[in-house]
């Protein structure tokens, strides 16, 4: 339970003890956590989500007990004794920072600290006797969106007994090698944006807009000007270049401007800079808008026909089509043995990273702007500040920092322009870092999915014909909606052999939040459709779901979806059927509610998008190995993959390899999305390897290496047999519930990564990937209401399973190479959840007999869905 103190009003001067030495406080501040991040220079406490105290991430110890920060009023910290992670003794530090690396406990590593202060207080109390269970309890008020817990808890029985593993960061490729930086990460060292200080550095704050559609009379910034402190509010007025951004249509404004009109919560009216945050966060709610409220477009299929325009200054409400088709659909139908219709209905996700949207801005001296951003694009992130401050991008520099967090959901821009705006005009450094509640107002969600769909079988359970309809809805902007509803509909087959097809997707906008990329892109929401269909369909042929699988899976020749004709790579799919097999029969014997699920997904960006990336390799004088790489880290291990193909191909230490984020060039990586950061990364890694051994190596020398993929096609092209993807991963998911209690007791995931670059790293994605695919199919939503209002308005309301709840997951990867891969890497990145939906909702019909189309699913089939 986390203990939780009243929070109350102070005034003046505050007293206590930090880290054994008296501090004492001046500031204005909401809590304690204000003031130890704020004025006393603490930076491993981190914020999450205050003053709500519900990610945990905020621990620290008072007293010697842990509490979360952001619920402590300064009044009741005064005289008290605190401490942080800066605090505990440094051999304490190192054996938890060794703990949490060693057993691969930490990913973005933006709740570890908080769990490490947790964990202290515990083990102070239970020593040896602590155990999973006891752990998983108390790790109720902490969230972990990457792991999944299953490694944080294997790092509480390492601490228990005493017995922990060296972290070793040693091995090439298929070495279990710690991620890189862990050490630091699991102390809270790496500074994440927030943590970064300048001196004479302002606060900036954004007011969002009140109403989701609504025209903007007057916009009056005199009263927020006029509090103390306020340096200056800024509005669309002070745009000097583009108003609208946006990652592939520029369509998004980055200020709504007097006469203009809000097109969802999320769009912002003004940015005011203040001394302090808590100034700047009061001041803007004090920014006075006169509205003309309009009538919201709120159903994503009513939209589609309305006369009225959703967005502001958009014309018409379908923002994309995509569509194709082989075969006759409607006659295989009409002759099939077995026929199913259905429609599914996918939610509306928010990611929930730990780490909320922050930007610091800072002028430089050269005339240049320098942004800090934890986004997932640096470049179209400096392209765009550019385009808005109407100033050549090459005076824009955009830093890549640590980041805690992003599943997708930072490939859009949040603050970066507005902060960046203020920067520049005011020319001091400026920062700006969203609370809770403004990043799940401002940031693109999972899209919410109708898919109808229509198929049928033959008498064997081959499959015959798929007719697939899909209505997203995208919200207001483009974000990348109209690709993630064509990744939808290229996946609608998931990984199966359909002789005849027809798909069309749509993705329309409304003024619901905008929904962009998360972590499956469109491909989780196709797949628990034919998944479902898949198992209904078994059950009329008589099969078990295991065998409807096999019969139809993608073999190489074959031809999938929409048209592709599949390579080598794709017996990585029966090889995780076979694998998962002795599991699957297990669990049926044993009397066990069982669902299966069966899923691929392309690494890559692939319909015909032109991706060559490149990366630079540099030796010193003195042997040390510098690789230069444009992806952003956000915990997948990006980095501890450049060190692994670095130590393969040229033998160096890894001590000796130094691993950067290259901003000052373009190496053409665009987003670190869609699962191929690691396999396009690893080939230009490699590439400038080889060059560099091939030149001996020189010092000082700067070998560049390419990878590229200029081979996938459109859909849309009219090709007979596309190449829609260069690679895809497959994975096979069984989900076993007990038939008393209806919980999920174990979730066996077999994953075909195609060649497992970091093993330890790799269970770490599934485990977190598979959390996330429970939630997704349990628990988790982001609904809205008439107006566009998200109904969510706290990290604890969105369903999240907390550790306790947690199954075992047992990973087995699977390796079949993917031709024309470096080392014959597939990317493994989103493929973890792709199949879990599917297979508890399988595993739910055993149990009950009851299907269920619509997400989050409940356990008795008495609970509407
Ligand atoms: S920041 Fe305090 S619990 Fe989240
Ligand atoms: S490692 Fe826990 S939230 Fe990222």
């Amino acid at each position: 339970m986390t203990e939780t103190l009243v929070k109350s009003e102070e005034q003046g001067t505050t007293q206590f003890t930090l880290n054994g030495l008296p501090v004492e406080v001046k500031g204005r501040h909401p809590h304690l956590l204000s003031a130890l991040r704020e004025e006393l220079g603490v930076t491993s406490a981190k914020d999450g989500c205050s003053p709500s105290g519900q990610c945990g991430c905020c621990t620290v110890l008072i007293d010697g007990k842990a509490f979360v920060s952001c619920q402590i009023s300064l009044q009741k910290a005064a005289g008290r004794s605190i401490t942080t992670l800066e605090g505990f003794d440094p051999s304490e530090r190192e054996r938890f920072a060794s703990a949490f690396a060693a057993t691969g406990a930490l990913q973005c590593g933006f709740c570890t600290p908080g769990i490490v202060v947790r964990l202290k207080a515990l083990l102070d109390k239970k020593g040896s006797e602590l155990t999973r269970q006891d752990a998983a309890r108390h790790l109720g008020a902490h969230l972990c969106r990457c792991t999944g817990y299953t490694k944080i808890l294997d790092a509480v029985d390492v601490l228990a007994s005493g017995k922990i593993p060296e972290a070793s960061t040693a091995g090439g490729m298929g070495a279990r090698a710690v991620k890189y930086e862990s050490l630091e990460h699991a102390l809270g060292d790496c500074g994440y944006v927030d943590d970064l200080r300048v001196p004479g550095l302002l606060h900036g704050a954004l007011r969002l807009a009140d109403y989701a559609r609504a025209d903007v009379v007057r916009v009056d910034t005199a009263p927020a000007l006029a509090v103390p402190g306020v340096q200056a509010v800024f509005t669309a007025a002070d745009v000097p270049g583009e108003l609208r951004v946006g990652i592939i249509h520029t369509d998004w404004p980055v200020f709504i401007p007097e006469g203009g009109r809000t097109s969802y919560l999320g769009d912002v009216i003004a940015m005011v800079v203040a001394d302090s945050r808590q100034t700047a966060r009061e001041a803007a709610q004090l920014v006075d808008v006169e509205y003309r409220p309009l009538r919201p477009l709120t159903d994503a299929m009513a939209a589609i026909e309305d006369p009225e325009d959703a967005v502001w200054q958009l014309k018409g409400n379908v923002l994309s089509r995509s569509a194709y088709r082989r075969g006759d659909v409607d006659a295989a139908l009409a002759a099939s043995a077995h026929a199913v219709h259905e429609v599914f209905q996918t939610q509306r996700v928010e990611h929930a990273f730990l780490e909320p949207e922050s930007t610091l801005a800072v002028p430089q001296e050269d005339g240049a702007l320098k942004v800090f951003s934890g986004g997932q694009g640096v470049w179209d992130d400096r392209n765009q500040v550019a385009s808005v401050l109407g100033i050549p991008a090459e005076r824009v520099v955009v830093e890549q920092v640590s980041n805690g967090g992003a599943f997708g959901g930072k490939e859009d821009m949040s603050n970066q322009a507005q902060t960046a705006l203020a920067a520049w005009l005011l020319r001091r450094p400026v920062k700006c870092t969203l609370s809770r509640e403004e990043s799940f107002l401002m940031h693109p969600k999972r899209h919410p999915i109708r898919l109808e769909y229509w198929a049928g079988c033959d008498e064997q359970g081959m499959l015959t014909a798929v007719k697939a309809r899909m209505v997203g809805d995208s919200g207001a902007y483009a974000s990348v909606g109209m690709k993630v509803l064509e990744r939808a509909a290229g996946h609608a087959s998931g990984p199966y052999i359909v002789p005849n097809i027809d798909v069309e997707s749509l993705a329309v906008r409304t003024n619901n939040p905008v929904c962009g990329a998360f972590r499956g892109f469109g491909a989780n929401q196709a797949q628990f459709a034919m998944e479902g269909v898949m198992d209904r369909l078994a059950e009329k042929v008589g099969i078990s779901g295991w065998e409807m699988r096999a019969r139809n899976v993608v073999r190489p020749g074959a031809v999938w979806g929409p048209g592709q004709v599949m390579d080598e790579g794709c017996a990585g799919a029966r090889a995780c059927l076979d694998t998962v097999k002795p599991a699957y029969d297990e669990a049926v014997a044993a009397g066990k509610a069982v669902g299966l699920g069966l899923g691929l997904k392309n690494a890559g960006l692939g319909n015909g998008f032109l991706e060559i990336v490149r990366a630079v390799v540099r030796f010193s004088e003195d042997g040390d190995l510098e690789v230069r790489h444009c992806w952003t880290e956000m915990g997948q291990g990006i980095h501890t993959v450049a060190r692994q193909v670095a130590v393969e191909e040229l033998g160096v230490s890894p001590e000796r390899v130094h691993v950067v984020v290259d901003t000052t060039r373009d190496l053409g990586a665009g987003q670190t999305t869609g699962s191929r950061g690691t396999l396009m990364g690893a080939g230009a890694i490699s590439d400038a390897c080889r060059r560099a051994k091939a030149d001996g190596c020189r010092a000082g020398v700067e070998y560049t290496g390419e990878y590229r993929v200029d081979w996938t096609n459109s859909i849309e092209e009219g090709v007979e047999h596309p190449t829609v993807h260069s690679a895809f991963s497959y994975a096979a998911e069984l989900v076993v519930k007990g038939r008393e209690t209806a919980q999920v007791e174990r979730v066996v995931a077999v994953h075909d990564v195609g060649r497992a670059v970091n093993p330890l790293l790799c269970e770490g994605q599934v485990e977190g990937a598979v959390h996330m695919g429970l939630g997704y199919a349990l628990t988790e939503e982001f609904p809205s209401d008439q107006d566009g209002r998200p109904l969510k308005k706290t990290l604890r309301s969105l369903g999240i399973l907390r550790a306790k709840d947690v199954p075992t997951i047992e990973t087995v990867l699977v390796e079949v190479p993917q031709p024309r891969s470096p080392y014959g890497i597939k990317g493994m990145g989103e493929i973890g959840l792709v199949p879990t939906a599917g297979a508890v909702a399988a595993a739910l019909h055993d149990l009950d007999g009851n299907w269920r189309a619509t997400l989050p699913m409940r356990a008795s089939a008495g609970e509407a869905d």
